[in-house]
């Protein structure tokens, strides 16, 4: 069973800041890195190191074929990322001490995928594979309906969240995972409670996973409610936690994992990751998180 993941390849800008830049304000950062990042190249490079066969299609600049070569380095099946002439996808990513982010994106490369390389990609896939997909590349209506067309499994995460999201096909959706902020634009209500009731009213097609950031994950099923708490931890850097929490997520679940068993991994590993600086660089691996949970054994 594969995982095709149609997902960003970013390079991002790390800034250490002691705040948040305020409009019209000038901000000295105190650290500077660049890092591979994109939620689609970490939630690839998740999935590889939880054990998942992976294979990850995107487009990044023939210059930055290095940033590819970090991704197969992880393990991922980078035969489907083309390298392209337009400049990569980049994120300018302010981390303030608590570990807090803000990020601005630059698109690039990643809004080069077609219709035709969604055709290609899906062209030789087996009903048990599943599709995932974010909301940072281009032709996501077709990856959605096309892997549906071919009795695909499809797991959605529409972030950054867009008004276009909801003019997608979410009917193909077989497995949404969104955070709070997210959950209330999709749903367009702001209680909690009210989400929860959207959700299992009018996504009774779909499974739903809600992060929930310190409070945990809930993911709303047909016959059950699911509630996972966090870790407690000190966080360094939050950036790419809930990409985190996706990959080692999906690559049990998709392999059969009971559910909550599931969740908990994707909570000890985006708990880790959290721990580290950077996006796809503070990815743990799965020793890692074995003991991690194995000493946080209830
Ligand atoms: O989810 C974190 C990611 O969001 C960063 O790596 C950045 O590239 C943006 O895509």
């Amino acid at each position: 069973m594969a995982i095709i993941n149609f997902g960003s390849i970013n390079i991002d800008h790390v800034y250490q800041v002691d705040h948040f830049v305020q409009p019209g304000e000038t901000l000295a950062s105190t650290h500077y890195q660049t890092l591979l990042g994109g939620k689609g190249a970490n939630q690839s490079i998740a999935l590889a190191q939880a054990g998942a066969d992976v294979r990850h299609v995107g487009s990044i600049h023939e210059n930055d074929a290095s940033f590819k070569q970090a991704l197969i380095k992880k393990g991922v099946d980078c035969r489907g990322v083309k390298c392209s002439e337009v400049p990569s996808g980049h994120a300018i990513i302010q981390v303030t001490p608590s570990g807090e982010n803000a990020i601005v994106l630059f698109g690039g490369a990643n809004q080069t995928i077609t219709a035709k390389t969604v055709m290609q990609a899906l062209d030789d896939t087996r009903p048990s594979d599943w599709v995932l997909t974010q909301n940072e590349t281009s032709s996501i209506e077709e990856v959605l309906r096309q892997a549906k067309e071919n009795q695909l499994k499809v797991a959605f995460n529409p972030a950054p969240m867009s008004e276009s999201v909801k003019q997608l096909p979410l009917d193909c959706v077989d497995l949404l995972i969104v955070n709070e902020t997210e959950a209330a634009a999709i749903t367009g209500k702001e209680e909690f409670e009210e989400i929860v009731t959207v959700f299992k009213e009018q996504w009774s097609h779909c499974e739903v996973i809600i992060t929930l950031g310190k409070a945990g994950v809930m993911m709303l099923r047909k016959d059950d409610v699911i509630k996972v708490n966090a870790f407690t931890v000190d966080a360094v850097d939050t950036t790419a936690a809930g990409d985190t929490f996706i990959g080692y997520f999906l690559s049990a679940y998709s392999s059969h994992t009971d559910a909550k068993q599931a969740l908990r991994r994707g909570c000890a590993a985006s708990a880790i990751a959290v721990t580290r600086e950077g996006a796809a660089q503070s990815i743990p691996s799965q020793k890692e998180v074995d003991r991690f949970l194995a000493k946080h054994a209830n």
